[in-house]
């Protein structure tokens, strides 16, 4: 496995495997490697000829005061994930070659990005679209892969793909979660033993609104109240939206139909520490 950094080397390597005939799967991450990122690796390594696994901490999808500074980072030991789980290459960019002075282009895919992860981090989509398609045009894949974990990054990075006419196949892979339902985050790390404990109730609370919706429950309040009265248990706890929504625009009507698509969506903070996750599920017929 080769470890690049150059933006110029990144781009000869990838002309190269196309011009040899192989398809190229991408795989865009910020690091600190763990399962849910080795899940799409994998996935890529078993469907394309090339993997590119990248690992950019990218500033421009974080806010002031958030955790930029002290997100974890640690290159060595990303670097033997990556190759074990299948990779390629590690295309690890410098912010120098990423932004460097004068950069002034972002992208900005409209109203999908602007309700709940857009409503709490103004700019955080348009910080992910930019990056993302830059990526897209240094690494030139045929296959992207991206987990359902960012459910809403999802949307957006598939709204720029259409709009743009990016030639790309988008995949999207399930939330590989411990054993107790937490979904797996490089921001787990930053929990204290007491709060990682409390924190599957994040999961449990998705359970309750799914269980809820399976039974016959179709009003959102409702479906929301559900997911509120759970994670209220975690101590020391601030929820910015546990909430139900259509699955593929995110709008909120006061009641979903049979036979809707549903999306869960959460982000609470547990102490100093952001948490997200969601779950898909269809509103039954009588
Ligand atoms: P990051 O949080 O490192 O996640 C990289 C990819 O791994 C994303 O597609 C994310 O959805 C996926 N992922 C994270 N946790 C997962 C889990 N538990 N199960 C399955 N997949 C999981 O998302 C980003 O980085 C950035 O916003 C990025 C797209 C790289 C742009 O900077």
């Amino acid at each position: 496995m080769q470890v690049i950094t150059a933006i110029s080397e990144m781009q000869q390597w990838s002309q190269q495997q196309r011009r040899m005939g192989k398809t190229i799967g991408v795989v865009p991450t910020m690091g600190y490697l763990h399962d849910g990122h080795c899940s799409l690796i994998e996935r890529a390594a078993t469907e394309c000829d090339a993997v590119v696994t990248t690992i950019f901490v990218n500033p421009l999808q974080f806010g002031q005061g958030e955790d930029f500074e002290r997100y974890p980072r640690d290159m060595e030991r990303d670097t033997t994930i990556a190759r074990a789980a299948g990779s390629s290459v590690v295309f690890a960019p410098t912010t120098a070659e990423m932004y460097p002075s004068g950069f002034a282009t972002t992208i900005d895919v409209g109203p999908i990005a602007e309700r709940f992860e857009g409503a709490f981090r103004p700019g955080h989509f348009r910080g992910v679209a930019t990056v993302v398609a830059k990526l897209f045009n240094l690494t030139q894949p045929h296959v992207a892969y991206f987990g359902q974990k960012d459910y809403q990054q999802c949307l957006v990075i598939s709204q720029m793909v259409r709009d743009l006419n990016m030639d790309i196949t988008l995949r999207i892979l399930p939330t590989v979660r411990d054993q107790d339902g937490l979904a797996m985050s490089s921001r787990n790390v930053y929990l204290s033993a007491e709060q990682r404990r409390t924190a599957s109730l994040l999961y449990r609370a998705l359970q309750a609104g799914i269980d809820a919706i399976a039974r016959g429950e179709r009003r959102r309040e409702h479906i929301n109240k559900r997911m509120q009265e759970i994670l209220d248990q975690i101590p020391d706890a601030r929820i910015d939206y546990a909430a139900a929504a259509t699955a593929e625009r995110l709008e909120e009507p006061d009641e979903f139909p049979p036979g809707a698509s549903v999306v869960l969506l959460l982000a609470v903070r547990i102490g100093s520490t952001r948490l997200i996750d969601n779950m898909l599920t269809t509103v039954p017929y009588d």
